[in-house]
């Protein structure tokens, strides 16, 4: 059997992957020691995250392989530590073709609000970005509201934001594709400014309705706005990030928004060291380098 194709394809892979942690902040990684115990816990492994590190090219290597379905993993063997799967395996494959679930509920929720004008963004938009990915989703990213490309678009985190975002995702092993992207507006507020007390309280049922329907398990609230309207609350982002909160149904990890990160580069750290809370929370660091 010829794997040559399989080979290229997941140096490929590897090299996205080690583009996609240098976005988000790590500089180097070192390939001369492994340890294994902070490699199972990447947050308390601050090496890691300032650059200075301890993976090797083997592991990298060995994560593509497993996300490529080429090896079994090691802790497959462990009956202490069953396997658990993928985080995109929980969608389904076409979830539009599924009668009654997410695809066609969102669907349905996205009629609901119709040619809105509940608040008064609707005079100066182009389009309501609704959100987008898998509607059966574990984890939702929730942003602020849409810039002028999203409203261009009709896409969330589609700007430069969005790609920062974008890169965020790849680091942590998924697509945008295996999560689901949404903001508090839907609408473009003028020149960017902040989003009004009433527009987010016009907007915010519909919000909570595909929490609803996607029922994610954890919930990455990008900056002030995302996190002050789910967890109800005007504390600062920086005292409401790097823990976890638990409202019940799910959890929420409130981090930086993407576009501070354009701004304050030296916070991705910080913003990382939440990911990895949010990679825990999902299981996803057992799976992990
Ligand atoms: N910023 C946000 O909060 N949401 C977007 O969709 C784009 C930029």
């Amino acid at each position: 059997m010829d794997h040559s194709k399989d080979v290229l394809e997941m140096i490929k892979d590897v090299r996205e992957y080690l583009l996609s942690l240098k976005e988000t902040g790590v500089d180097e990684i070192g390939i001369e020691t492994v340890v294994t115990k902070e490699l199972k816990n990447p947050a308390c492994h601050p090496e890691f995250i300032s650059g200075s590190p301890t993976l090797q090219g083997q592991e990298i290597l060995k994560q593509v392989q497993n996300d490529r379905g080429m090896v079994q993993s090691d802790r497959e063997d462990d009956e202490n530590n069953p396997p658990i799967p993928p985080l995109e395996k929980r969608g389904k494959a076409c979830p539009e073709l599924v009668e009654g679930g997410g695809f066609e509920r969102l669907q349905m929720l996205r009629d609901k609000i119709g040619d809105c004008q509940r608040c008064k963004l609707w005079s100066g938009r182009t389009s309501i970005v609704f959100g987008t990915g898998n509607p059966e989703a574990r984890l939702l990213f929730v942003g602020e509201g849409p810039g002028r490309e999203e409203d261009k678009q009709g896409i969330p985190f589609v700007g430069r934001a969005g790609e920062l975002l974008t890169k965020m995702i790849t680091a942590m092993g998924l697509s945008r594709d295996d999560v689901y992207i949404a903001n508090v507006i839907k609408c473009r507020p003028p020149d960017n400014r902040n989003p009004a007390d009433d527009e987010i309280a016009a907007c915010k049922p519909f919000l909570q309705e595909q929490i609803g329907v996607i029922k994610p398990e954890v919930i990455c609230a990008l900056g002030t706005f995302a996190a002050h309207t789910l967890l109800d609350t005007t504390t600062r982002i920086s005292d409401l990030r790097g823990s976890v909160h638990d409202k019940g149904d799910y959890k929420i990890v409130a981090t930086f928004h993407p576009a501070y990160l354009l701004r304050n580069p030296n916070e991705k750290r910080r913003a990382w060291e939440d990911l990895q809370l949010v990679m825990k929370e999902l299981g996803m660091d057992k799976n992990i380098l």
